[in-house]
């Protein structure tokens, strides 16, 4: 029995993130070592990326890579890059095919130089596609991306382009890595794990918020509908009031 048939088309979230977590836990519970969960885990993302865009989904956004993961042992993180881009190298077919754009967020002056010429040949190859938008996180934390944006901000200010009466959340929008992708309406986290761990804070100011027990490794496009179903059946209100929203 699939849950497709009960999604409502017209109430689509137009952008879903993901935090893709659990993998090293599903890894260790099989009896192997953590780099095997990222690897399985990348078809969970081929899984849901495909239901994402089947269902007309306009952006999802995985966080892939956090600021924090830099901390990880070094042959997690070479293991982690190395998938990453291979299987961006792998995939990138796929994506053209399917009208995909590929975009990262993060920051992209971590990586390798071969990491990064790498990505930048894909996203470019991609830049014309007009579908669905896959954002990956990549080095990516909210509060590095809040700091630069402010970075941004003051410089404006400095070269006399803005006044600080002007800022405004546009303004704050606008300089941040992001700029362009609109906020989510759903954020899913996988594993169990309650929190947001630095992901889009700006951004996730009135995101709904779905937790799953289920490993990354596990989610399946079930699973997605799931979520997507359980966000059209809540009542977004942005602070206002039930029947003002009637
Ligand atoms: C969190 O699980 C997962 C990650 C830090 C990496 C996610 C990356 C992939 C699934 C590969 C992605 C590939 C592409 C192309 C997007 P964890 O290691 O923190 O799990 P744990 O909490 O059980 O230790």
């Amino acid at each position: 029995m699939t849950n497709i048939n009960i999604i409502d088309r017209n109430k689509l979230p137009q952008h879903v993130a993901v935090i893709m977590d659990g993998n090293g836990r599903w890894a260790q519970k099989q009896g192997k070592d953590r780099i095997y969960g990222h690897e399985y885990g990348v078809n969970s993302v081929r899984e849901v990326a495909r239901a994402a865009a089947e269902l007309g989904i306009k952006y999802l956004t995985l966080y892939a890579f956090s600021k924090e993961n830099w901390k990880r042992p070094s042959d997690e993180i070479n293991a982690l890059m190395s998938l990453l881009v291979n299987t961006i190298k792998n995939e990138i077919s796929i994506l053209i095919e399917n009208n995909i754009r590929l975009l990262v967020i993060g920051d992209m002056s971590d990586l390798t130089d071969d990491c990064r010429n790498e990505i930048n040949k894909s996203i470019s190859q991609t830049s014309a596609n007009n579908g669905m938008s896959l954002i990956l996180a990549l080095s990516y934390s909210a509060h590095w991306e809040i700091i630069d944006a402010v970075k941004k901000i003051a410089r404006l200010v400095k070269d006399n382009k803005l006044n600080i009466e002007d800022i405004n959340e546009n303004v704050l929008t606008e300089n941040l890595n992001s700029k362009g992708i609109p906020f989510p309406e759903l954020l899913i986290r996988t594993s169990g794990e309650k929190r947001i761990s630095n992901f889009l804070l700006w951004q996730i100011a009135y995101t709904e918020l779905y937790f799953t027990d289920k490993l990354w490794p596990e989610f399946s496009k079930e699973d997605f509908y799931k979520a997507i179903i359980e966000y059209q059946n809540r009542e977004r209100r942005f602070g206002m009031l039930s029947e003002q929203l009637k």
